[in-house]
């Protein structure tokens, strides 16, 4: 099915095709933001950033992709500020519909899982998800694996860990889906208790690819090429007591914790990297050649102008 004019709600619908020309537009539209200028190549588009729940840099390169290649930009970054947050509690569906007759594209994020799936399904435009409750951010993961491809220069024969909590944290969910297009081997670093859904753990298994899992994350880093890791949310745990206790098993990402790292290896974390508690990714690590996190917010800001641009129809 061609990207245009379609909803990505979930990575899971993506072939390996459809990631391929997601990120061969990318590496073609990727001088304009590295040179910070602005195109004309969307020019009479809107896009609809709707965000129900807090976010810095899926909305900000969003908006920031959107701008950059001409088009314009309407939304709220506090459903407070909407009549879908107030009083009256308008609903999702009506919401959308209203927005429909605005934008050419919706981004929208949720606290809820499925929110995504249910708007896609009431608007006419295409909608886009920016992270569902604990269920996908497939747009993070598209970033994420253009970051691979620039900085690692292929993805297919690489091992890539996935480290944290993968049951709960919607990146996982997406990457996983991803990573299933491609040779891959993968490793699953996390506490008993917190492996990857059902439906993504046959995805990975009906590919064949090759998968390991351990607890400790200085037990396999030295056979990494990648470190795919994020901040586990508080939002998932039943209670803070739960959390607490969780928050002591999951692997940090610390000098300690990759001390003996292999030459070139990439960490890659969605951010922020704190969890209420403390820092899920040591600060100290930024200065080590492996920390690739801020420039994969660049590459998020190149891989966002494809998908609009790809969403949109425009001939890049
Ligand atoms: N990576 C990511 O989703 O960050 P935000 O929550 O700031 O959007």
């Amino acid at each position: 099915m061609p990207i245009k004019g379609r909803d990505i709600v979930s990575l899971s619908e993506f072939t390996r095709k459809d990631i391929d020309l997601v990120l061969s537009t990318a590496r073609k539209l990727e001088p304009i933001a590295a040179k910070r200028r602005r195109s004309t190549l969307l020019k009479d588009k809107l896009l609809a950033t709707l965000f129900f729940e807090p976010s810095t840099r899926t909305r900000l390169s969003f908006e920031a992709a959107m701008q950059r290649l001409g088009g314009g930009v309407i939304g709220f970054a506090d459903p407070k500020t909407s009549r879908a947050g107030d009083w009256r509690g308008e609903t999702l569906e009506d919401t959308i519909k209203v927005v429909n007759q605005y934008a050419d594209v919706i981004v929208m994020r949720n606290f809820i899982e499925g929110t995504a799936a249910t708007a896609a399904k009431v608007a006419e435009v295409p909608v886009i998800n920016a992270g569902d409750g604990g269920n996908e951010h497939p747009t993070q993961a598209l970033l994420d694996l253009y970051t691979i491809l620039r900085e690692k220069k292929r993805i297919d024969g690489l091992t890539v860990g996935l480290v944290g909590d993968l049951k709960n944290e919607r990146t996982f969910h997406s990457m996983a889906y991803g990573l299933s297009n491609f040779k891959v081997n993968l490793v699953f670093v996390h506490p008993p208790g917190t492996s990857l859904p059902d439906p993504i753990s046959q995805r990975i298994k009906d590919r064949g690819l090759s998968t390991r899992t351990v607890t400790k994350l200085e037990e396999v880093v030295g056979e990494l090429d990648v470190l795919y890791t994020d901040t586990t949310r508080k939002e998932a745990f039943k209670d803070e007591k739960e959390f607490d206790r969780f928050h002591n098993e999951y692997p940090h990402i610390n000098l300690k914790t990759i001390e003996h790292a292999k030459e070139g290896m990439i960490i890659l974390h969605p951010l922020p990297r704190t969890d209420g508690i403390d820092f899920h990714l040591d600060p100290q690590v930024d200065s080590t050649p492996y920390a690739l996190y801020f420039k994969e917010v660049f590459y998020g800001v190149v891989t966002r102008m494809a998908i609009l641009s790809l969403v949109l129809g425009a001939k890049v």
